[in-house]
């Protein structure tokens, strides 16, 4: 007999069972929907909803049920739906029946929004440590590489040259700006659905307060309706994974790019490389690409629940059990996600030669050039145009800028002076763009320094 049979006169149809039953999954709630219940049972015996000795001996029985998880032994029944009846079913085996007061001044409707946050808040705290780890192994990198000059580019054409170190403090950037939106939904997770009822409340004399303390929550969710039928922390922690794995993929890509032969920046270790089953040469980048790829999974999360969400009328609707699974898939894909990424990364070979022989050929001092000019009085546009011309002219003698003699320099213009030469040095090119935030050599540093102390604030 169902928990809730009393008004049906026929059982539930086998596949009907099967197809709303959600333990397969929603089991993995079980720690956090039992501490969830010793939390509320310990307040019912407090409010003296029930007695103090019925409040622990159920909250010692969730205690065992709670330690047989733990270990293990538990067979869930898929004829109890959800983990909430099966965590109520065991009790009721554990302790009598008495285990049938439990669900007093209680729906599943906030006992599932609990259980949810109760889970979320704890995997964002386990997301946000391995984002330390990476923002480690970025600022290593960065540090060792603060030297190391490879060209920027845009339009994936050279553009100006840059310090490895400062492009790897970009995606610290943009890592770090998930770690403040992952503490920002963090925030939204912490409040205390339990007490909202089906929907409407209760008219037991519960103490929310006590229950959000018991479980460190900070605030208690103000209108029942809402709380029952919130979702918004689900969608907006995995938009969050979604960013994440945006960066992870754009990361990915530059480093599936740079391990090309044509680039040749970089080689991948052969821990976190695949080979080809016919072709005896290949080295693939095959993290890279599977982070990329599985970026396409958590976007899929993300459109899911957002479309779950779209049409529910107030409060609780069933299409809500499907918010699990996306959760659960967005959580392991971005942990998983991470962890690998953070050890390729500390493994990945920077070749200085390569980069640095790169931004010698596509005129990557020619902004330089034109700037010189500008510096010695000729207005910007006619620096730009007169380079342009020289570039056009080197590129049919097949020349670099530095190339060209003091004659051919002085034909384009004669503010052009021996210096020029200097000017247009890869290294005096990195080490004029000195404003704040650029890729100068001590800008970077700076900025280095920065990261590392606000690393040291967050861990
Ligand atoms: N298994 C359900 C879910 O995941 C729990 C809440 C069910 N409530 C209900 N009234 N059927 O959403």
């Amino acid at each position: 007999m169902k928990a809730w049979g009393g008004r049906f006169q026929k059982a539930t149809a086998s596949q009907m069972d099967d197809f709303h039953s959600s333990i397969h999954f929603d089991c993995r709630l079980a720690e956090e929907d039992i501490r969830g219940s010793i939390a509320h049972a310990r307040m019912l015996g407090n409010t003296g909803i029930i007695s103090q000795q019925e409040a622990e001996t159920i909250s010692a029985g969730l205690q065992k049920i709670l330690d047989r998880v733990a270990s293990g032994q538990i067979v869930w029944d898929p004829g109890a739906e959800d983990i909430h009846m099966n965590v109520e079913k065991l009790l009721v085996q554990e302790i009598g029946v008495l285990g049938n007061k439990l669900h007093t001044a209680r729906s599943r409707n906030d006992q599932v929004a609990l259980d949810a946050r109760v889970y979320l808040r704890k995997e964002i705290t386990v997301i946000q440590r391995l984002l330390t780890e990476l923002f480690q192994a970025l600022l290593t990198i960065a540090e060792r590489e603060k030297e190391t000059i490879l060209p920027g580019y845009t339009h994936l054409q050279r553009a100006q040259p840059v310090l490895l170190g400062h492009h790897l403090l970009a995606y610290f950037e943009m890592f770090r700006r998930d770690y403040g939106r992952l503490q920002d939904c963090l925030k939204r997770t912490a409040v205390l659905p339990l007490g909202a009822g089906a929907l409407a409340g209760t008219g037991f004399p519960i103490d929310r307060q006590q229950v959000a303390l018991e479980l460190g929550f900070d605030q208690v969710a103000v209108n029942s309706l809402d709380a029952v039928s919130d979702r918004d922390f689900v969608a907006e922690f995995i938009f969050v994974a979604s960013m994440m794995m945006m960066h992870l993929s754009r990361f990915c890509e530059e480093l599936v790019l740079w391990s090309s032969m044509e680039f040749g920046f970089v080689e991948m270790d052969d821990a976190y490389s695949t080979g080809s089953s016919i072709m005896p040469q290949k080295k693939n980048p095959d993290v890279a690409e599977l982070v990329r790829g599985k970026t396409g999974r958590v976007y899929g999360s993300l459109m899911a629940i957002l479309t779950v969400m779209k049409g529910l009328p107030l409060a609780y609707n069933k299409d809500m059990q499907e918010d699990k699974e996306a959760l659960f898939d967005a959580v392991d894909t971005i942990k998983g996600s991470l962890q690998i990424f953070i050890l390729m990364l500390e493994t990945v070979v920077f070749k200085r030669d390569r980069m640095l022989n790169a931004t010698k050929d596509g005129y990557l001092n020619a902004t330089d050039l034109a700037d010189y000019l500008a510096v010695k009085g000729m207005p910007f546009r006619m620096a730009h145009e007169a380079v342009g011309k020289l570039v056009r002219d080197c590129i049919s003698q097949g020349k670099r800028l530095e190339e060209l003699t003091i004659e051919e320099f002085k034909a384009a213009s004669d503010l052009i002076e021996e210096d020029v030469y200097e000017t247009l040095d890869m290294k005096n090119v990195v080490k004029a763009r000195s404003s704040y935030g650029g890729t100068a050599f001590e800008q970077v540093a700076l900025q280095l320094e920065a990261a590392k102390s606000w690393v040291d604030s967050v861990k």
